[in-house]
């Protein structure tokens, strides 16, 4: 963990940022697998380790903005738990180490809170996403499960995000070692990605090379030959020659920092002709957008210059027509590139997704579209110093939607929908990195992974 400093630097952050009441933390529990002792691996909640720091299920935190005292309830383990587990710090012993001094049992909690509640104090709460802690906030503060949203604070949400969302040297060096991991990761899926392999074993040797540098996979591996849909968790298929493969992966560092990084090759390790004209249109649209980075600089800016390189780019070889300008205005690219630029990454690899996406991405100056493709921008505002995003174009010929399109007369000006039907059997491209925004501009973090058509054909070979 980093240093208690930081945590106390954060909570006191948190502090700054709202003027009463308490703020409440339920940690994570294990979670059961296929029975109640056989749980998944224990994932700590996001929130609870930014502010509280302890990588540890069934515990609680409180931050009381009125005395300036902040809580960690839980239980030091027994007899029965240390046969089973071995030894364990004190409870007490683990919250110095987040610069907190008070402790007390897990059974103390409801009380607390209780009396809390009979002095009319407001208990707030981020909103929770599990089961399991929705029925504890039921348990301990008397309010329907179902109605928990009851106690959740915008305005909490709204602190929480402007903190989270500018990362810290400490940070970053975290988010770097994730991103080391993924370019062990993705070079490994380059090198295997021929004839005849099944597309589980690249995706099982991946998730292996994270789990053996420190930390699990940041989300389940998308990895299909199948890349024309975005989220393809269907690893069955033999590779083919003439296919091209999408591999998108991350890695948590041991601090559980994100990577998230995509990149596409052909099989074999070759590009054609055809797979090198729109490889390459990918590949400017991440370059360009990338470049257009920096402090002030909306996202959604951003994202209309990738989709607008797509757009140029696709005119450039009979797929698109028209003004690439009013074509992107319109959406008519997003047939081919039908979701965002990226989104944050830190913690979570969206980041704070679960505070809800329009608190992270939005705002009053800049709110979410409602245009197919530019709805599922999760980013719009304005970057800032500090920011980690993705920037994650693609191109992809999704043969349902062409079908739906072309019957509808869809955007028939700027689609030349005679020669996208002779792409239906292509696939996807999509290309990912992840990028610091920095006081001038950004970096790329992490050692670069291998993205121009001659790099990845170099590995490959
Ligand atoms: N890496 C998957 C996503 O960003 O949605
Ligand atoms: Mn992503």
């Amino acid at each position: 963990m980093f240093d208690s400093a930081i945590y106390t630097r954060r909570r006191e952050g948190l502090r700054n940022k709202l003027s009463s009441g308490i703020l409440f933390f339920p940690g994570n529990t294990e979670a059961s697998f296929n029975y109640p002792a056989n749980p998944y691996h224990f994932r700590q909640d996001s929130n609870f380790l930014y502010f509280f720091g302890l990588d540890h299920p069934d515990l609680c935190g409180l931050i009381d903005l009125d005395t300036g005292e902040d809580w960690i309830f839980g239980n030091d383990v027994d007899m029965d738990d240390i046969i089973w587990m071995g030894n364990q710090p004190f409870l007490k012993d683990r919250a110095t180490e987040v610069g907190i001094s008070n402790t007390a049992p897990y059974k103390d909690l409801e009380a607390v809170l209780s009396k809390a509640k009979s002095q009319g104090r407001e208990v707030m709460i981020l909103p929770p996403y599990r089961g399991e802690t929705k029925m504890e906030i039921e348990r301990l503060t008397g309010v329907n499960s179902h109605d928990v949203k009851s106690l959740v604070s915008e305005e909490f949400i709204k602190a929480v995000v402007s903190l989270r969302s500018v990362k810290d040297h400490n940070e970053v060096a975290e988010i770097i070692k994730a991103v080391d991991t993924a370019y062990l990761m993705h070079t490994t899926s380059m090198k295997m990605a021929m004839p005849g392999v099944v597309e589980q074993e690249i995706a099982g040797a991946i998730e292996g090379i994270s789990l053996a540098n420190g930390g699990p996979i940041s989300f389940p591996v998308i990895l299909s030959m199948d890349g024309q849909t975005l989220h393809n968790h269907y690893h069955g298929n033999t590779l083919e020659a003439g296919r091209m493969m999408v591999t998108d992966a991350g890695a948590e560092s041991a601090l559980h920092y994100a990577s998230d990084i995509t990149r596409t090759v052909p099989v074999g390790g070759k590009f054609d002709a055809r797979q090198r004209s729109i490889y390459e249109i990918v590949l400017a649209a991440n370059v360009k957008a990338t470049e257009a980075m920096k402090p002030g600089v909306s996202f959604r800016d951003c994202h209309f210059v990738a989709a607008k390189t797509i757009a140029s780019g696709l005119k450039d070889i009979g797929l698109m027509k028209g003004d690439v300008d009013e074509a992107v205005a319109q959406g008519a690219h997003a047939l081919f590139f039908p979701h965002g630029l990226g989104h944050m990454m830190g913690l979570d690899v969206h980041d704070m997704e679960g505070l809800g996406e329009n608190y992270v991405g939005y705002n009053d100056e800049i709110q979410r579209s409602k245009q197919f493709g530019l709805a599922f921008l999760r980013m719009g505002r304005k970057l800032e110093k500090g920011f980690v995003m993705t920037v994650e174009p693609g191109c992809y010929f999704i043969p349902a939607l062409i079908d739906q399109w072309k019957a509808e007369n869809k955007f028939k000006d700027f689609i030349n929908f005679d020669n996208v039907e002779t792409f239906k059997d292509f696939g996807g491209i999509r290309i990912e990195d992840d990028i610091l925004v920095t006081e001038t501009g950004w970096e790329l973090l992490g050692k670069p992974i291998p993205k121009t058509v001659a790099d990845i054909e170099d590995v490959m070979r």
